[in-house]
Formats: C-alpha cells, sequence, structure tokens
C-alpha cells in the first residue's frame, strides 16, 4: 500500500526511528530516507560534502541547514520518491521544517504525518551503547535487545558489524544536547499544525512497531486511502 505522504520521524537519537523507518519502508514499498545514512555515505565516499560533514559529526553537532537541505532536495527529486517517503533524523531544525513546508509543496505532497519518538534518557544511553551495524546493508542490531545469530556479522548477507563512531559516550552526550537545543522545538511546531502523532517508544521494537502502524493506518483512513 503506497504511502502518498512525506513521514516524518522524530526523536532523539537512540529512539529507534531508524529501525522503524526500515520496517514502514519494506511495508509501503517506500524510500527511507535518513539524513545520518546520507551524510555517512558522503564521508565514505570523500565527497565535498563529506569532508565539511566529518568533523560536526564527530563531536556530535549538526550539520548546516543549507548544506543538508541541498542533499534532502535533490534526492527528493529522484523517481523513487513519488509515492511518498520516510524521513529519519529531518527535519533536525526550525529553519529546515520550514523549508521542508515549501519542498514538499512544490512536489504536490499535502500536509506531513509527524510520528514523535518518546523514549526516557537512560533508555536512550543502553540502545546506543549496546547498537552494532552491518557496514554493507545498515541493518541495525544491539548486543542487549537484538543480537545477531552470531557476534559480529550480519544475518541478512553476512557483512561485519560496526559500531558508529558518533556512539562514543562523549559524543552521545553532546548529541543529546543538540537534540534538545535544537530538534525538540518541532514537536511544539508540527502539533501546533495539528500532524503530530506520539509513541512510546520505550516498548519493545515489535510494540512499537505496532503503534506506528496504527498511526498511519488511522492517517490512510482519514484520507480515503483504505
Ligand atoms: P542520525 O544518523 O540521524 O542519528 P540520530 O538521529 O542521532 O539517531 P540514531 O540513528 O542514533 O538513532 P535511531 O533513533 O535511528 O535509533 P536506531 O533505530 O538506530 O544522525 C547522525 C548525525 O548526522 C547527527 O548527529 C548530525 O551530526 C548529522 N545529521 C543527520 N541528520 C541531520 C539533519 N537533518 N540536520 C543536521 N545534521 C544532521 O536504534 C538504536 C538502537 O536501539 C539499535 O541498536 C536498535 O537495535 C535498538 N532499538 C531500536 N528500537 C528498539 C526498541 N523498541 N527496543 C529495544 N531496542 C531498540
Amino acid at each position: 500500500m503506497a504511502l502518498n505522504r512525506a513521514l516524518i520521524f522524530l526523536g532523539p537519537p537512540g529512539a529507534g526511528k531508524g529501525t522503524q523507518a526500515k520496517r514502514v519502508a519494506q511495508r509501503h514499498h517506500v524510500p527511507h530516507l535518513s539524513t545520518g545514512d546520507m551524510l555517512r555515505d558522503a564521508i565514505a565516499h570523500g565527497t565535498r560534502l563529506g569532508l565539511v560533514a566529518k568533523p560536526i559529526m564527530d563531536r556530535g553537532d549538526l550539520v548546516p541547514d543549507d548544506l543538508v537541505m541541498a542533499m534532502v532536495e535533490e534526492r527528493l527529486a529522484e523517481p523513487d520518491c513519488v509515492g511518498g517517503f520516510i524521513f529519519d533524523g529531518f527535519p533536525r531544525t526550525l529553519p529546515q521544517a520550514e523549508m521542508l513546508e515549501s519542498v514538499l509543496a512544490r512536489r504536490g505532497f499535502g500536509e506531513p504525518l509527524v510520528v514523535d519518538f518518546r523514549v526516557d534518557e537512560q533508555t536512550l544511553l543502553r540502545r546506543l551503547a549496546g547498537r552494532w551495524m552491518c557496514g554493507k546493508c545498515g541493518a541495525i542490531y544491539n548486543v542487549y535487545d537484538a543480537p545477531p545469530k552470531a557476534a559480529g556479522t550480519c544475518d541478512i548477507d553476512g557483512g561485519k558489524l560496526i559500531q558508529r563512531p558518533d556512539d562514543r559516550p562523549e559524543v552521545v552526550t553532546e548529541r543529546l544536547r543538540a537534540y534538545e537545543r535544537q530538534t525538540k522545538p518541532l514537536t511544539d511546531y508540527y502539533r501546533r499544525q495539528g500532524v503530530l502523532e506520539v509513541v512510546d517508544a520505550s516498548a519493545g521494537v515489535e510494540e512499537v512497531g505496532r503503534a506506528v502502524a496504527e498511526i498511519l493506518e488511522r492517517a490512510q483512513k482519514r484520507d480515503g486511502h483504505l
């Protein structure tokens, strides 16, 4: 079933946005647009954007809005985005949210649906400390809650599992600060627009997945897509 909309997953680092975005993207056959993944890809390829972004991401700050917007606009112009998409980790500042509004209008999309992932800080720290990712396909694991079948190896493609450099405790502290300062105000912004839905993301992966699916179903019924 197509989404026909922009879905935005909002929430602090480690809230489970990426985990749920991958599932929804698969179920609805729409692209999962993670600005974090795009920036890491730019770093891996040594592009100019990557060179600028690396030191900023290494210290847990946000990459400048104009660079992120240019990257997102380029991605949205690709044909796979016509039936909707999921933003994971974008927008992250008020200027990004405002710019996104006009980009969506230009591309013929209505209001976005925004899901705010709420989790307490202790749970976030545990999730980030335990996260491992496949270096090949990006599948996400957790040594505490979602371990791979064989330690250090991806269940899906046998790729080597790696830890993100910005999951070091001192960088995590900065990322959480950046979230509180620059991204959390977006919840009020979207609440005022009447497009904000909240999930208790401290529950298990399956339970959070069900809550997200219900939100989507309700929205699609409202829109007459079901
Ligand atoms: P980004 O890559 O977007 O990181 P983030 O937002 O900090 O979020 P994470 O990817 O850390 O967490 P997540 O919520 O996706 O959790 P996950 O599903 O992996 O950004 C990185 C950096 O890029 C930023 O700091 C910034 O510098 C830059 N950047 C990116 N976008 C930008 C933008 N728009 N503007 C400016 N700069 C930008 O889950 C975490 C762990 O928990 C995993 O191990 C998982 O298995 C586990 N888990 C998930 N859900 C559950 C559950 N329900 N129960 C138990 N365990 C769970």
